[in-house]
């Protein structure tokens, strides 16, 4: 039975609003379900189901409804966009899309919400600590809060982590008890990982046999903040894993599993055929999947001086907004750009409206690849940034 405080019985009476009301039976309903006994404080919220060609229509009333009083209690930040807010014009947005865009937006500011749109929030400025208690949306960033910063949040839907933001609070139940946090298969990798292409090849091969469970990954020294980005988005996309537990890397505090499995250079290399479309006729290449780091950046900007994008090929390097500003104050912008490529920010390869437009997909990301061939219907190869940035320039 879950039990309410006063202020919690408050919002779900109506007394701070219909738009609190709302978000407060969204939560009190999750926490009846789950099972929980109380709810408790978040100190951060991520909101997915930004993109206007995800939400659509039904999704912007929503929205506008909640905005009309609900205001957010908590620091919140926003998920992708289907375009970059202020360049959608040269990025080939149509104006359509553009204005019912904003709309979105503009209702998430309206209440409060900083407009990140970025699936790396915890790379400008949302980034909680060690076991503090949050409610986030966006699998990847989830998996990422949860294994790598070790903070607690379960799988949050777009509206349930609004619910959230409008609140102060979530039920407790799934990754925020101690219990449900315990690795339950280990992973023995024997293989060499050599950048994020590779660390998401280790997800979705970890995803695909793991089905849910809380994986203990051994036998990898060395991993920088990038590829772990690039292993939680695949593991959250091919295995809807929300937390892993990585030896010596990781602030694990779990026993770990007897029952052990063995990652192999072989598996890698069967889980890159499988993303690798034979005869794919490559016009697109995208970096940024989960968004690009300042450092992964000021990496493509070098790899992309003085060089020209191929005729009949696009790039875009997908980013966050404040990462994008930064980009610009160092450099990084006008080297990429110069070339021919983008600097997208606000938005990604797989919500931005982009069916019909290409063939072909390369990237370094195992999640890109999975929502390019789904919702796009693309072809898609997946190879190290090195390699994506020498096919797309001459
Ligand atoms: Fe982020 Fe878009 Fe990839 S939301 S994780 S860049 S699919």
């Amino acid at each position: 039975m879950l039990e309410l405080k006063p202020e919690e019985r408050a919002m779900l009476d109506g007394k701070r609003g219909k738009a609190t009301r709302k978000a407060m039976e969204i939560i009190t309903s999750l926490g009846e379900i789950y099972g929980a006994k109380r709810l408790i404080p978040v100190s951060s919220v991520q909101i997915a189901g930004v993109s206007y060609d995800n939400l659509g229509e039904p999704g912007l009333e929503f929205l506008s409804d909640m905005a009309v009083d609900g205001q957010v209690r908590v620091l919140t930040t926003l998920n992708p966009a289907g375009m970059d807010l202020e360049d959608w014009e040269r990025h080939g947005i149509s104006p359509d899309f553009a204005k019912n865009q904003e709309r979105v937006v503009d209702a998430f500011a309206k209440m409060g919400v900083m407009t990140t749109c970025t699936c790396t929030p915890y790379l400008v400025g949302n980034l909680p600590h060690y076991g503090e208690h949050i409610a986030w949306a966006e699998s990847s960033a989830v998996c990422f809060a949860n294994s790598v910063i070790g903070a607690r949040t379960n799988r949050e839907g777009g509206p349930s982590a609004l619910a959230a933001a409008l609140t102060g609070v979530t039920a407790e139940y799934g990754f925020h008890l101690d219990e449900n946090r315990v690795a339950e298969v280990k992973y023995e990798v024997r293989a060499i990982l050599r950048g994020t292409d590779d660390f998401g090849l280790l997800g979705q091969v970890i995803g695909e046999r793991t089905n849910k469970a809380i994986p203990f990954i051994t036998g990898i020294s060395k991993a920088t903040t990038e590829d772990l980005k690039s292993l939680c988005a695949s593991a959250a996309t091919y295995g809807g894993i929300a937390m892993f537990h990585m030896e010596g890397i990781t602030p694990s505090r779990t026993a770990i599993p007897e029952k052990t499995e063995v990652v192999s250079q072989e598996d890698l290399e069967k889980a890159r055929g499988k993303l690798d479309d034979k005869g794919a006729e490559i016009d697109f290449i995208s970096i940024g999947c989960p968004h690009a780091s300042i450092g992964e950046i000021a990496q493509i900007a070098t790899m992309l001086d003085g060089k020209t994008v191929k005729n009949g090929k696009t790039v875009w390097i997908t980013t966050a907004r404040p990462t994008k500003d930064l980009a610009v104050k160092m450099g990084y912008y006008d080297k990429i750009e110069r070339s021919g490529a983008f600097l997208v920010s606000d938005a990604c390869c797989a919500v931005a409206p982009l069916k019909g437009r290409f063939k072909g997909l390369m990237t370094d990301s195992a999640k890109a690849c999975f929502y390019a061939r789904g919702k796009n219907k693309f072809k898609t190869e997946i190879r190290p940034v090195e390699q994506c940035i020498r096919e797309a320039v001459s």
